[in-house]
């Protein structure tokens, strides 16, 4: 196998990754929304992995859990069906306890699907909802595997304009509207509303309310992606959509990767029971690890989960607050950006002062590795933005990558800023 070849093949017809290439070598990769490995249980996972064994045996390592004894018992077979599409009830269980308190609504296991990471959870309410042809809407920069569904599917994908407060629900009538009137019927809206990816902002109360209410007046389902929406550092908590909706259209994909350990590979929708069961009829694959959807239930039932958050939350708070003071030294008056209340990323805004296409070249050329906002956005449109993931490299990596990046923004300056 000839990777470079490869990797060129895939990233044609692939979810655009990388930007102009890799950089040869990395030295700083500021490129991947990838949590920090140090943040991961190790210890606990592994207590668990074991604990799950000894107490559960082989039906850990089954493709469902075979509660019960006679075959003959069809109820119980069918329980089983339903847990191989929904995933693991202790799971789905702990996980309504967990939204309940947070979200001030009543969730049971039904409310869940498990998944392969939220990705896959958002790709099945894609296809569950989303025929050829009808009309999705998505913010203008947004993400873009979620996107490539929506394009694999053949759905008139629209951009909503946003702003530094997120959707922007005048754009977002106007789309609909517009939508409408080409006679495209709007399905699905995909929303980021706490740290919005790329841009990390959070669209407030009054904007949230707003957009509900266009959604039920025209009837379309709110997909709202919520996770980042547990990575605060600062700033009061926003009711998400789901704990707004009154109308049983909005869906809230979340998981474990960010808070918890990506490989993990468990995500989730919470919704209407009736919608949930829309998502379970459109799934092709059998269901997520049995095994580790036990220990993620047994970590949750021990109280584990809202500590550890809150222990991630430091040390990304820490790892923000010395991307932003080292933009401020060594990018200085060539990027603008909004300090945010959480999330992974800085949202920079190149000065006109900077020569943009000399940006990516040079950044490579001193082995840094960052994501052009372009990448991120759905008519590919907008340049001068980069989005800069602090979450990964450590405080030392960070500051020697954004010195590295600003060395390359100072050298592209057509004239210094201002001028
Ligand atoms: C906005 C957004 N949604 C969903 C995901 C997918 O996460 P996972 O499939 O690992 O749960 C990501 C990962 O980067 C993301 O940025």
């Amino acid at each position: 196998m000839d990777p470079v070849a490869l990797y060129s093949r895939l990233a044609a017809n692939g979810p655009p990754l990388f930007f102009p290439d890799p950089p040869s070598p990395v030295t700083f990769n500021l490129d991947q929304g990838i949590p920090a490995e140090e943040t991961f249980p190790v210890e606990d996972l592994k207590r668990l992995a074991g604990q799950i064994l000894d107490t559960d045996g082989p039906r850990a390592l089954e493709y469902i859990s075979f509660g019960y004894e006679d075959d003959e018992d069809r109820i119980l077979y069918l329980a089983t069906y339903i847990e191989l599409v929904l995933g693991y009830t202790g799971l789905r269980d702990e996980l309504a306890k967990w939204m309940t308190g947070r979200e001030g609504r009543e969730f049971g296991a039904d409310n869940f699907i498990l998944a392969s990471g939220s990705v896959q959870a958002i790709a099945l309410a894609i296809n569950a909802f989303v025929d050829p042809g009808d009309g999705v809407l998505v913010e203008a920069a947004s993400f873009p595997y979620a996107i490539r569904y929506m394009e694999m599917r053949e759905a008139d994908v629209r951009s909503v304009a946003i702003d530094s407060e997120g959707v922007d629900v005048e754009d977002l009538e106007r789309q609909i509207l517009a939508m409408k009137a080409d006679g495209v019927r709007p399905k699905l809206m995909y929303v980021i509303p706490t740290f919005q990816l790329p841009t990390c902002v959070q669209t407030p109360l009054a904007r949230r309310e707003r957009l509900l209410e266009l959604a039920e007046e025209h009837e379309i389902v709110v997909l709202e992606d919520n996770i980042y929406g547990d990575l605060r550092y600062e700033g009061e908590s926003l009711p998400t959509l789901l704990s707004l909706d009154r109308s049983g259209l909005v869906l809230q994909s979340h998981g474990f990767s960010k808070i918890v350990a990506p490989a993990l590979r468990i995500g989730w929708v919470c919704g209407d029971e009736k919608m949930i069961e829309g998502l379970a009829g459109v799934r092709q694959d059998l269901g997520v690890s049995q095994w580790l959807a036990r220990m993620m239930a047994a970590f949750m039932a021990e109280g584990k989960l809202d500590p550890h958050i809150a222990m991630v939350n430091d040390v990304y708070r820490h790892r923000r607050d010395t991307a932003i003071a080292a933009v401020r030294e060594h990018c200085g008056d060539f990027v603008r950006f909004d300090v945010p209340q959480g999330g992974f990323y800085l949202w920079l805004e190149l000065d006109d002062a900077v020569d943009w296409d000399q940006v990516g070249p040079r950044a490579a050329e001193n082995g840094v590795m960052c994501r052009p906002g372009e990448r991120f956005m759905a008519d590919g449109d907008s340049r001068r933005f980069l989005r800069l993931a602090y979450s990964h490299a450590s405080e030392a990596e960070l500051v020697r990558g954004i010195e590295a990046l600003g060395a390359a923004i100072r050298s592209a300056a057509k004239a210094p800023a201002g001028n």
